[in-house]
């Protein structure tokens, strides 16, 4: 049996963890067409109550926020309703789950949006690539820029969504600052191009990121929000000319917030994290508060950053689509199972509830080969 920090326990404010481990959100497309998350989701997320926190899929704080078909919110009761089913159920288990709160700002389309509008956006860039719609993939559109006169309302909506998430059960929120989503697309200066309070200057890029994490903190408390950020992904072509310098900023504002945690994904999301050349160490050092590393971890590089005291919490994504039971077979020392990438996004049960934990008498193999 594995011995290691990832397996102790950990205090995230008054969020009791048992252990390091953290699930990643996982956006897996199978909630109603009006973001209704179903009976599958709550046996979904039940398999994965071993980690020592689930944060569940990006989900949409408003209709206006969503980005991709069959994406779940949290902007309606019965939304909540169907969310309440999957934090009992991971409650059940002694885990316990936060929420990710999502806008994805330009990286929509109009077929997803409330009368077939525009998406929304800091200024009106087109992304480039597809948005993933329930027709079908379809080139993203050049979005409408936000009037400075909107973002009262659309701080509501964050703080909406945060109350809802509460009501719903969860143990907190993270929010969603990351992945060229609206927040990201405020910091950066290649799809922030305005030239009010809100452009120009970090400072000024930062303010709506930063009221929105306010406004969020105050519609709960600061220890049951969390953010996420990844300094050098680039999605749908945005850019920045100076990441460092942005995200040492930004952390720095973010740590005066005494937030539960900072999740940052290291490298391009989904890539390679050793090529990029950012240092992490300085964002750590700059956040007074629990460090969440994430992206391409395995089990000894988990353990390595754990030890030397680069990260406090280690995010899993992929490795817990295929294995439910995730850290149990880290602990064991069993092989863990590959995720179908054709299930990765739509459908139903298949490539989704259907991945099978060890066995008991697995397990008591791996015990003994121990
Ligand atoms: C199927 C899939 C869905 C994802 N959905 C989200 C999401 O909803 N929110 C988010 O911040 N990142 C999302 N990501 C990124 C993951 O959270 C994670 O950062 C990435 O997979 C790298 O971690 P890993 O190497 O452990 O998989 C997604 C990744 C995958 C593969």
């Amino acid at each position: 049996m594995a011995q290691s920090k990832l397996f102790e326990p950990f205090d995230l404010g008054p969020i009791h963890l048992r252990n390091r481990a953290v699930m990643a959100p996982l956006t897996r497309s199978r909630a109603s067409s009006d973001g209704v998350p179903k009976e599958m989701h709550v046996e979904y997320y039940r398999q994965r109550a071993g980690a020592g926190l689930i944060i569940a899929e990006a989900t949409n704080i408003t209709e206006e926020g969503r980005g991709y078909a069959w994406t779940p919110g949290i902007y309606s009761d019965e939304q909540v309703t169907a969310w309440k089913k999957v934090t009992d159920a991971v409650h059940a288990e002694g885990g316990r789950i936060v929420l990710q709160l999502w806008h994805v700002g330009r990286i929509s389309h109009p077929d997803l949006q409330p009368n077939g509008g525009l998406p929304v956006a800091p200024s009106a860039v087109k992304p480039s690539g597809k948005a993933f719609t329930e027709e079908g993939f379809k080139d993203h559109v050049e979005p409408r820029a936000l009037e400075e006169a909107e973002f009262p309302r659309l701080i509501q909506d964050y703080v909406k969504a945060t109350r809802n998430a509460r009501a719903a059960g969860f143990d907190g929120v993270e929010v969603h600052s990351a992945n060229g989503y609206l927040l990201d697309q405020f910091l950066r200066d290649g799809t922030n191009k305005r030239t009010d309070r809100y452009g120009g200057s970090v400072e000024n890029r930062m303010r709506l990121p930063l009221e929105v994490v306010d406004a969020v903190v105050g519609a709960w408390n600061k220890e049951h929000v969390g953010i996420r950020i990844s300094p050098v992904t680039v999605m749908g072509g945005s850019s920045e000319s100076d990441q460092q310098g942005v995200f040492n900023t930004y952390v720095e504002e973010l740590s005066k917030r005494g937030l539960a945690y900072l999740h940052v994904i290291e490298g391009q999301t989904q890539g390679d994290r050793a090529k990029d050349g950012f240092d992490y160490d300085a964002l750590r050092q700059r956040f007074d508060g629990p460090y969440m590393g994430n992206n391409e971890y395995d089990f000894d590089l988990a353990i390595r950053r754990l030890d030397e005291g680069k990260v406090d919490l280690v995010c899993f994504g992929r490795p817990f689509i295929a294995n439910p039971d995730l850290v149990t077979r880290l602990r064991l020392g069993a092989p863990l199972a590959e995720a179908n990438k054709d299930t990765f996004y739509g459908g139903d049960e298949r490539g989704y509830t259907d991945y099978p934990a060890l066995t008991p008498e697995e397990k008591a193999r791996y015990v003994q080969a121990a």
